[in-house]
C-alpha cells in the first residue's frame, strides 16, 4: 500500500504523477482509500463488478449490503438515476455534500449489478470532497465506495483507522487527516410516495425537510427485511460494553461525555473522552468515531456514554450511539 498524504493548501490534484498513478489504480480495479467529508471510503470502480467484488470481501461485507455510488456531479448522477423534482431540489440544495440519494436506477447505468447488490435501485452522492470528485472525473467512472472499516465495526475517520482495519487490501491511501464531518452521509430514498429518511447522518433532517416543504417518514431498521439493507441493528460495534443515557458511571467504566456538567460519580471513571465541551452537536459527530476507539478498553470494558440531545446532527449520533449499543454474538 502507498501512501499519498494531502495537505489541505494542495489545490492542484490533476496532473500530478500521484493523481494519475491512483487514477490508474482504479481503472485497473483496485482498491483505493479516498477521504470524504464524512468519513474515509474504501472506493474502487463501481462499473467493475470484479473491484466491488473486493470491496465486499475486503471488508468482510454480506454480499446484500449494496454500495453508494459516488460521482463528480448532478449530470454524471442523471446517467445512473432517474432524478423526479424532489431530486433535482434536493441535488441542487445539497450536493456536493454530505447527503446519499436512493432513486431508481437506470437501466443504461453501466454499475455493476454487484455494486447495487441486484437491486433496481441506487445510492448516488456528490461529496463535498474534492480528492473524491476529482478522481471520479479524471477515471469517468463512478466510484463505489463504503465507509473504510471491516463490516459491522466503527468508520474510518483517520488514515490510521482505515490503516488498523483494512491496510493489507489497499493499493493506495490518500490521508488528508481527520474527515470534517465524522458520520456517513445522510441517505434519503425517493422510491415510495413519501421521502423516507434511510439513514440520518451528517446533513441534519430538519435541513432536508425545509428544502421538500414536507417531513422524511423514517425507514431503513428492519433486520428481517431491511429497507436499506445495511441497516443492520448491531452495528459500529467497538469491544466494550455499551451503556447509553448515563446518568452516573460505576468504577471502571469509560465515560464519553457531553457538555461539562458531568454526572455522578465521573471521577471514578477508568477514561473519560469527550464528545463536546461546549454541546456543539456538529463538533460532536466528528468526534464519535474517534472517541468510541479511545473509550474502548477491550472486550471486558464498559463505556457510559451522556445523553445528547436528538435534534440537528444529534438524530445521526444517537442512531450511532443505538447501534453500538446494541446486543450482538
Ligand atoms: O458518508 C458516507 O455515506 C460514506 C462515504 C464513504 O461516502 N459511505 C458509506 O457507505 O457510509 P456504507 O456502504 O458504509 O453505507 C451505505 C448504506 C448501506 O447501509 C447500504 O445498505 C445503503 O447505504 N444503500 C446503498 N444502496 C442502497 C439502495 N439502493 N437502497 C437502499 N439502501 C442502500
Ligand atoms: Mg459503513
Amino acid at each position: 500500500m502507498k501512501v499519498w498524504r494531502l495537505n489541505p493548501s494542495d489545490t492542484q490534484l490533476e496532473g500530478t504523477q500521484i493523481f494519475s498513478d491512483v487514477c490508474e489504480a482504479l481503472t485497473d480495479g483496485k482498491l483505493v482509500a479516498i477521504p470524504t467529508e464524512t468519513v474515509y471510503g474504501l472506493a474502487a470502480d463501481a462499473t467493475n463488478g470484479k473491484a466491488c467484488a473486493g470491496i465486499y470481501k475486503a471488508k468482510g461485507r454480506p454480499s446484500f449490503n449494496p454500495l453508494i455510488a459516488h460521482v463528480d456531479g448532478l449530470e454524471a448522477a442523471q446517467t445512473h438515476a432517474f432524478f423526479d423534482e424532489r431530486a433535482l431540489k434536493l441535488a441542487e440544495a445539497f450536493w456536493p455534500g454530505p447527503l446519499t440519494l436512493v432513486l431508481p436506477k437506470r437501466l443504461t447505468s453501466p454499475v455493476s449489478d454487484l455494486a447495487v447488490a441486484g437491486l433496481e435501485t441506487i445510492a448516488l452522492r456528490v461529496p463535498r470532497s474534492e480528492v473524491m470528485r476529482a478522481l471520479c472525473k479524471s477515471t469517468g467512472r463512478p466510484l463505489a465506495a463504503p465507509s473504510a472499516n471491516l463490516s459491522g465495526r466503527i468508520s474510518g475517520t483517520t488514515a490510521q483507522d482505515v490503516i488498523d482495519d483494512l491496510g493489507e487490501h489497499l493499493s493506495y491511501l490518500i490521508d488528508s487527516g481527520a474527515t470534517p464531518v465524522g458520520v456517513e452521509s445522510t441517505i434519503v430514498s425517493l422510491i415510495g410516495e413519501r421521502p423516507t429518511l434511510l439513514r440520518p447522518g451528517g446533513l441534519a433532517r430538519e435541513e432536508i425537510e425545509a428544502v421538500l416543504g414536507e417531513p422524511l417518514v423514517r425507514g431503513g431498521t428492519n433486520d428481517s427485511a431491511p429497507i436499506s439493507p445495511g441497516m443492520l441493528t448491531s452495528h459500529y460495534a467497538p469491544n466494550a460494553h455499551i451503556r447509553l443515557n448515563a446518568t452516573d458511571v460505576a468504577a471502571g467504566e469509560a465515560l464519553i461525555t457531553f457538555g461539562t456538567s458531568l454526572p455522578e460519580g465521573a471521577d471514578r471513571a477508568a477514561r473519560l473522552v469527550s464528545l463536546s465541551d461546549s454541546e456543539d452537536l456538529s463538533e460532536a459527530a466528528a468526534r464519535l468515531f474517534t472517541a468510541l476507539r479511545e473509550a474502548d478498553l477491550g472486550k471486558n470494558g464498559k463505556i457510559a456514554v451522556m445523553p445528547v440531545p436528538h435534534y440537528g446532527l444529534g438524530e445521526a449520533i444517537n442512531d450511532r450511539l443505538a447501534r453500538a449499543a446494541a446486543p450482538r454474538d
